[in-house]
């Protein structure tokens, strides 16, 4: 992996995120869990490059992300889909991710963990937390679409900031 600047991503972030999907990991190589995510940003605030991820509070990994402050996110080659589907159908709760055979762990010089099989990884650490309130849709589509007892608690916001980022070339 060759370490760049944030600002040399060459990636198109609608793309990257929306449809290619990543891996959303927190906690260190002895305890950790990931889970597959496609809604999310990058972009500057603070006069930072940060990462903006939206996790659901019954998320296994959103109790990771609270206990540890930080995460990293992973980018894959196509051929990793279906291990993407894995990870985004299976929580850790049933599912023994660590010990997922398609995923070799990589541990990162700070300590927290991303995947040899990346194309991309991005290191962050919070800098903010905020929680989604259904009094806070100014259009209530998305409200109506995306919440309620079948379909999943109101996300939590999650804007960090990118510490560092390794391409494979
Ligand atoms: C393509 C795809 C994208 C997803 N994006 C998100 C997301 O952005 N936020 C979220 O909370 N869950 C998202 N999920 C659902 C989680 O990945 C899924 O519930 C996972 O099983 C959670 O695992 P965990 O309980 O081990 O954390 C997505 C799932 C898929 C398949």
């Amino acid at each position: 992996m060759k370490e760049i600047k944030p600002e040399q991503l060459n990636q198109n972030i609608i793309d990257l995120i929306g449809h290619q999907w990543m891996l959303i990991t927190a906690g260190d190589s002895a305890d950790y869990n990931m889970m597959t995510a496609s809604w999310g940003g990058m972009g500057y605030l603070w006069n930072k490059p940060v990462a903006t991820i939206y996790v659901r509070p019954e998320r296994l990994t959103n109790q990771y992300i609270n206990r540890s402050g930080r995460f990293t996110l992973t980018f894959f080659p196509q051929s990793m889909r279906p291990t993407l589907t894995v990870m985004g159908t299976k929580s850790g709760r049933e599912y023994d991710k660590m010990n997922e055979p398609t995923l070799t762990p990589l541990t990162l010089p700070s300590g927290q963990v991303a995947f040899q099989q990346a194309h991309i990884i991005i290191e962050c650490e919070i800098l903010y937390k905020d929680a989604m309130a259904a009094d806070k849709f100014t259009d209530t589509t998305p409200l109506q679409n995306w919440y309620g007892p079948e379909k999943g608690n109101l996300h939590n916001i999650y804007i960090a900031g990118i510490k560092n980022v390794w391409i494979n070339q």
